[in-house]
């Protein structure tokens, strides 16, 4: 399937809670066990049913990122790539990538969340396919204070969002996932720079809660949303992978095989990419997909 929405993966910062790490890399190029930070994101784009997908980087590891992942051909999806040329927030990207959004309404995924739900495909297609309005998932954490939080009123709509709150009024989280309209680039205008000097994600979900259109759906029990923006939150998002991985011999975040069983590319092709990482058990399950023994 085609939705005819875009996608923008963000993959900029400067990863400076991951130092020495990213002093001479990309903090969405790290390993989350066997594969780069970024395939997983990716991985949720592709499952939404997103085709043309731009990677926003710094200037610096822009190139990086393009040796990585290419033109997209071999998934059966086109990259575009740009540089934020300077870390100024989240909600910048939709200036960066208006012309080339011409209109479309838009997904956009923080390159360094993850997120592991069974029915996330479904809940991805049913926010892809909205006419008008935003989608934001909310996953309840023990740490709200470092995240956008949403709180809900007693009829459980969504009645107020903040951007890391010292007092958090919920403790439910906004993840780094969201789905907007075709007026995202021009609401992204509206906003100002925060108190940090970076045009908020917050800000632009907020303009969407008050005129009423912003769908929150809520990942409960039986989801996983790791970010991998720390040393523990990073290994901890690894082990995580390898856990699931190494016990059911099924793939988190492989863009090879969401291509494949998304219908982007056949068997053929999917043997290719096993082919180009012989040597792994990632390449070996990929080979056994695509020779349908999973
Ligand atoms: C950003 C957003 C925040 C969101 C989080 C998800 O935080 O500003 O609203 O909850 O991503 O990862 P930042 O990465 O800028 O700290």
């Amino acid at each position: 399937m085609d939705t005819g929405m875009k996608g923008i993966l963000l993959a900029g910062g400067s990863g400076t809670r991951l130092h020495p790490m990213t002093l001479a890399t990309s903090k969405q190029l790290l390993p989350v066990y066997d594969k780069p930070m970024i395939y997983y994101p990716l991985s949720t784009l592709m499952l939404a049913g997103i085709r043309d997908i731009m990677i926003i980087s710094t200037p610096d590891d822009l190139p990086q990122f393009r040796r990585l992942l290419g033109d997209g051909s071999r998934y059966g999806v086109r990259f575009s790539y740009r540089a934020q040329p300077s870390p100024d927030g989240i909600a910048q990207a939709f200036l960066i990538a208006e012309d080339w959004l011409d209109g479309a309404p838009c997904a956009l995924a923080l390159g360094d969340n993850l997120i592991f739900a069974d029915h996330l495909s479904t809940l991805m297609q049913q926010a892809a396919t909205r006419d008008s309005g935003a989608t934001v998932f909310a996953y309840q954490v023990r740490d709200p204070e470092r995240y956008g939080v949403v709180s809900f009123d007693a009829e459980g709509r969504a009645s107020a969002l903040v951007e890391k709150p010292a007092n958090p009024a919920s403790p439910w989280a906004v993840t780094g996932l969201y789905f907007y309209d075709a007026r995202v680039s021009t609401f992204a205008r509206e906003i100002r720079p925060s108190a940090r000097g970076e045009l908020e994600i917050t800000d632009l979900n907020r303009i969407y809660l008050e005129e009423g259109s912003l769908q929150v759906e809520k990942l409960g029990r039986g989801c996983a949303w790791l970010d991998a923006g720390v040393p523990d939150a990073l290994l901890q998002a690894g082990m995580f992978v390898q856990t699931i991985q190494s016990r059911q011999g099924m793939l988190v975040g492989s863009p090879a095989e969401v291509a494949f069983r998304m219908g982007f590319i056949d068997a053929g092709q999917l043997r290719v990419i096993a082919g180009e990482i012989p040597k792994t058990e990632l390449g070996r399950v990929l080979r056994d997909i695509a020779d349908g023994a999973q």
